[in-house]
């Protein structure tokens, strides 16, 4: 089986993790700071402040900007639980906003305005959010690369846009550590209450604070694989071209990438359900996915007339595997299997 998602790790990987283990000195350290380093050069952010998850950078993000009680917060149905979890754990309320159904991402519409008292923006599957006209809500915006990260959004790179960026390095993420996470900001009041709260040890007063710690074994491997990152996009830009090629005789809907995006993930639509086709590709040794689990707008048990667009990318989108590491046997046979299913 041709599995959705596989980490491209090498012998780069394997040495990081050996020096680090070598050298005794496996907690929060220099390969944490190396990390935040680069990633605060990569994303021009002034601060990067590593994490141990992307769940626990979006629950740090949305304590830090002191929002008002259970402040409005703008996100859309079509992204996963990780963001909703941090609304709920910061007792803020979710305001779910549908998709466009050709880029995946949030849209957000203008009466909402008055209501919105911060947005939560993720930049879905390499795809950039519409970030110009979420700068007009006037509320702080909280960017969520975790299924983005190099991508540039009208020649800038995603992360620098909004008050706070959010970073994940999970398994599965374009570049991973196991699990890790990471916020940006180039405010130096907010990098301070994130540096604060991150780290309960060594303090004289009985503030609510975190361990939310990243270590530098973890480090080690997210360094490693940041300087891959730019191959790796290059080769993702690659492969979705010879998917384009291989499924325009198809009848499904393919995604379009704009300038400085890049395939995360290759969602495709397609008049078939996508349970169906999922257990089809399965059957076949390539194995394909809902791109999201579940919208949260049915986990809330919100009207799918109110979510159009994430109702029926839901039920009729797939992403097929698409990863550095694919071989070409493994994409040719991928090709055939969608050519004969699509
Ligand atoms: C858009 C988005 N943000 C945040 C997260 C949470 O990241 P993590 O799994 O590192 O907690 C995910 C997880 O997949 C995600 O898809």
């Amino acid at each position: 089986m041709i599995p959705h998602s596989r980490p491209s790790l090498g012998k780069e990987e394997e040495e990081a993790a050996l020096r680090i283990i070598r050298s005794g000195m496996l907690a929060q350290g220099d390969e944490v700071a190396h990390l935040e380093q680069s990633l605060a050069e990569r994303l021009q952010a002034k601060h990067v402040i590593a994490v141990n998850s992307g769940s626990a950078a979006l629950h740090l993000a949305l304590l830090v900007l002191t929002l008002p009680p259970k402040a409005n917060v703008l996100l859309p149905s079509y992204v996963c639980t990780a963001l909703l979890n941090a609304i709920r754990l910061t007792g803020n309320t979710p305001i779910l906003a549908d998709i466009d159904p050709k880029t995946f991402q949030l849209v957000a519409s203008t009466t909402e305005h008055d209501a919105i008292q911060a947005v939560l923006a993720p930049h879905m599957f390499g795809h950039t959010v519409d970030i110009d006209t979420l700068r007009t809500f006037d509320t702080p915006l909280i960017e969520d690369c975790a299924l983005a990260l190099g991508a540039r959004y009208k020649g800038k790179p995603v992360g620098g846009f909004g008050d706070l960026a959010i970073c994940s390095f999970y398994a599965t993420k374009v570049i991973c550590g196991g699990e890790g996470g990471a916020i940006a900001t180039s405010s130096d009041t907010l990098a301070e209450h994130l540096r604060d709260l991150r780290d309960y040890d060594g303090r004289k007063d009985t503030k609510l604070r975190y361990n939310y710690k990243l270590t530098d074994l973890q480090a080690a491997l997210i360094n490693a694989q940041l300087d891959k990152l730019d191959a790796f996009l290059q080769r993702r830009l690659n492969l979705g071209k010879v998917y384009a090629a291989g499924l325009s005789q198809t009848d499904a809907v393919l995604p379009f990438f704009k300038e400085g995006e890049f395939p995360f993930r290759y969602v495709i639509t397609h008049p078939k359900p996508a349970s169906e086709l999922i257990t089809a590709f399965e059957s076949r040794g390539v194995s394909v996915r809902n791109p999201v689990f579940y919208p949260l707008h049915n986990l809330l048990k919100l009207d799918d007339a109110s979510y159009p667009h994430t109702t029926q990318t839901h039920k009729h989108a797939i992403s097929i595997p698409l990863y550095p590491d694919l071989s070409d046997i493994e994409v040719d046979h991928i090709l055939q299997v969608a050519q004969e299913l699509l």
